[in-house]
């Protein structure tokens, strides 16, 4: 069985959409299909038909205890011929919480150990993420080797994406496997010179990385959701059709390989050290010091700090000489351990603290 995460914590971008619509031109080309809905907002869900009000038992059971795992099979409801959908629903946003108290090694592995127990029975399984970064989504990274990360191109939205793909990167690394990481263009309209030439960038900068196909805007999309089928039942000659029938050509074209790495386009390999700045202001506090991966967590080893005052707070600045890469770090402000309030790029560590990240190029 194939696992394929769709990934990216901007909203609306077509992760639900891609999940149920590749799932269904998947399905209809004959391969066994599971579609995992990791969202508390049970839109895939939703797109298929179910209203999560009415179930008893969705993903949560299967999640939310290191038993649970074997109840897979139980919550998953059959929706077409080859189709089947393990749902969401509200009570999945008690999960990320849940997860977030616990101490057990266990609990970021659960979706993988749960998916493991059924991969004789399907092909592929897709998973629709939230749009976070959070104990939901790295389930859902632990247990798969492939992502799509949709990327919508009727708005700017590339900054974010290299971004998430330096988390996902971040992310393998820490999980310990490899994941083969590609970018797939949705909400295209190809009648607006900014989306053709979004299209344009986001080929040069992901090159191979990205799909061949795009997904049209297509009004059918929507409708299908309404209904709750898959786009190929509803209105198979309609572009959103066409579309999701040739990702789904192109995915089952794809053998599943030893991925390398997540990665966006990077800096070279030889480049040396830089000098990086960041600055912490607060009127409170007395004493701040920076920690990472970059001194192993040892505050303010090998950095350089001033303190100054602008007025209404005091600022420190931290000089840090890194060679490019991907870092993670907190501040200990007069004692406590916190992310840097100024950068929103975090992930959560193993330990379910939140750790700010900083990119050297
Ligand atoms: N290609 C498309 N053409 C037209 N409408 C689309 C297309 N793709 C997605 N949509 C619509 O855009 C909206 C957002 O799409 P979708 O729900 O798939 O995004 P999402 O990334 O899953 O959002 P969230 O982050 O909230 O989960 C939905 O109303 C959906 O029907
Ligand atoms: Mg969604």
């Amino acid at each position: 069985m194939r696992v394929i995460a769709i990934v990216n914590q901007k909203g609306g971008c077509g992760k639900t959409t891609t999940t149920v619509n590749l799932a269904g031109s998947l399905a209809a080309d004959g391969c066994r299909v599971l579609v995992v809905d990791m969202d508390p907002q049970a839109h895939a869900t939703l797109a298929l038909g179910i209203d999560p009000d009415e179930l008893d038992e969705n993903l949560y059971e299967v999640l939310a205890e290191p038993g649970g795992i074997d109840c897979l099979e139980e919550v998953t409801l059959e929706i077409a011929e080859n189709l089947d959908l393990a749902p969401s629903g509200i009570v999945m946003s008690a999960l990320e919480q849940k997860l977030a108290a616990e101490r057990d090694d266990s609990r970021t592995e659960r979706l993988a150990a749960a998916l493991r127990t059924r991969s004789h029975a399907y092909d592929f399984a897709l998973i629709d993420c939230p749009p976070n970064v959070g104990l939901l989504t790295f389930n859902a990274l632990r247990a798969t080797k492939e992502v799509i990360v949709p990327l919508e191109t009727s708005r700017f939205a590339i900054h974010g994406v290299q971004k998430l793909l330096e988390t996902i990167g971040l992310l393998a690394e820490r999980i310990g496997h490899e994941m083969e990481v590609r970018v797939l263009p949705t909400l295209y309209d190809g009648r607006t010179r900014f989306a053709r030439q979004t299209l344009a960038e986001v080929r040069a900068l992901f090159k191979e990385m990205c799909f061949d196909t795009v997904i049209r805007q297509n009004i059918k999309l929507r409708e299908a959701v309404g209904r709750g089928v898959p786009i190929c039942f509803y209105a198979p000659s309609a572009n959103g059709a066409l579309d999701y029938a040739a990702l789904a050509v192109e995915v089952e074209a794809l053998a599943p390989t030893d991925a390398t790495a997540a990665q966006a386009p990077g800096p070279e390999p030889d480049a040396g050290p830089r000098e990086v700045v960041v600055r912490f202001r607060d009127s409170h506090a007395s004493d701040v010091r920076i920690a990472g991966d970059f001194n192993g967590w040892v505050p303010d080893k090998g950095v350089r700090s001033l303190i100054e005052s602008d007025g209404e707070s005091r600022v420190w600045t931290k000089i840090l000489q890194l060679p490019p890469g991907t870092y993670h770090y907190r501040y200990v402000v007069d004692g406590e351990w916190q992310e840097d309030p100024e950068n929103p790029e975090a992930v959560t560590s193993s330990v379910g603290s939140r750790n700010s990240v900083m990119v050297v190029r």
